[in-house]
């Protein structure tokens, strides 16, 4: 899948994102693979995420504040690979 290919580009504006973003990531990278591999965060949309996230803001005990950071940044994240991918 050419999701792979879109790494180097999330991975370079991960690094110039705020750092409310650099708080969401350390939840993400603690909290989410505490039962599971990272999914690949942008072969779901914005409706699959909102229903996913959901669900998994009780197994992760995410309480409403990480959620909506949590949230924001794996919007982020969609939307620079989705930036990416119309540029070129
Ligand atoms: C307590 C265990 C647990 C934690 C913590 C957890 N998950 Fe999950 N996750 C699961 C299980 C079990 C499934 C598969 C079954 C399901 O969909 O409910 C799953 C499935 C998923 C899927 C794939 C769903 C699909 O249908 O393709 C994604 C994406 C995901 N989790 C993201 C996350 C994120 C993001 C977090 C952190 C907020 C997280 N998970 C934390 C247990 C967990």
């Amino acid at each position: 899948m050419a999701a792979s290919a879109l790494l180097p580009f999330l991975t370079a504006d991960a690094a110039e994102q705020p750092a409310a973003d650099a708080a969401a990531k350390k939840l993400y990278d603690t909290r989410c693979i505490r039962c599971h591999e990272h999914h690949d965060i942008t072969v779901y949309d914005d409706m699959a995420w909102k229903r996913l996230l959901w669900k998994m803001k009780d197994k992760a005990r995410l309480d409403n504040e990480e959620y909506g950071d949590l949230s924001d940044y794996l919007k982020s994240v969609r939307e620079a690979a989705r930036r990416s991918r119309t540029t070129r």
